[in-house]
């Protein structure tokens, strides 16, 4: 979802919308259905936040900050790490029993790489770039998310590309990452 602002501001305000389906999540019970319909939000939500700061904001970081070759692969191995588990919750049903578990790590790897962002990459990247660059990163990174919908559930277009997105389940991920990097595309 588009926010405003530079992509400083752009991106917190992705955490805070994926902290918000956390706790959405953590005040169902168990084993209730709309839990994976929530998993199935924020993965979709973690794939945009991810390809996008992939595509824009590690590249700016690579060549502006000291130090930011290591930062950025450091943010990308975390990447990677989310990937990995929601992959793993993709198709799984709240009542799986592996479910809950997925679900406190994920939540666990993006605190840590929120928190991690947040204090150390963003005001390195701030100090580093004039108020116009970041705002043109902003625009670039919404312009990246905008490749995919939000929300997996209502109001589902019946055209491809989005009805291959939105059907929830196995592959989630993979059909996120394609609409949004264009692979897969001939
Ligand atoms: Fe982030």
């Amino acid at each position: 979802m588009g926010h405003g602002g530079n992509v400083i501001e752009e991106l917190k305000a992705d955490h805070r919308e994926v902290e918000d389906m956390f706790d959405k999540i953590n005040a169902l019970p168990p084993g209730d259905a709309r839990r994976r319909e929530i998993a199935d939000d924020f993965t979709i939500e973690l794939v945009r936040h991810s390809v996008a700061e992939e595509m824009y904001l590690y590249p700016a970081v690579r060549a502006r900050v000291a130090g930011g070759e290591a930062m950025a692969d450091k943010e990308i191995t975390d990447h990677a790490t989310v990937e990995r588990l929601l992959k793993e919750l993709e198709g799984r049903d709240a009542d799986h029993s592996q479910f809950d578990t997925l679900v406190a790590r994920v939540i666990s790897e993006v605190a840590a790489h929120v928190a991690d962002e947040e204090a150390r990459l963003f005001p390195a990247l701030a100090a580093a770039c004039t108020p116009a660059e970041l705002d043109e990163l902003g625009d670039k990174i919404r312009s990246a998310k905008a490749k995919a919908p939000t929300r997996p559930h209502p109001a589902a277009p019946d055209t491809p590309p989005m009805n291959k997105l939105l059907a929830p389940g196995a592959g989630l991920v993979d059909r996120a990452r394609d609409l949004l990097t264009g692979r897969g595309r001939s």
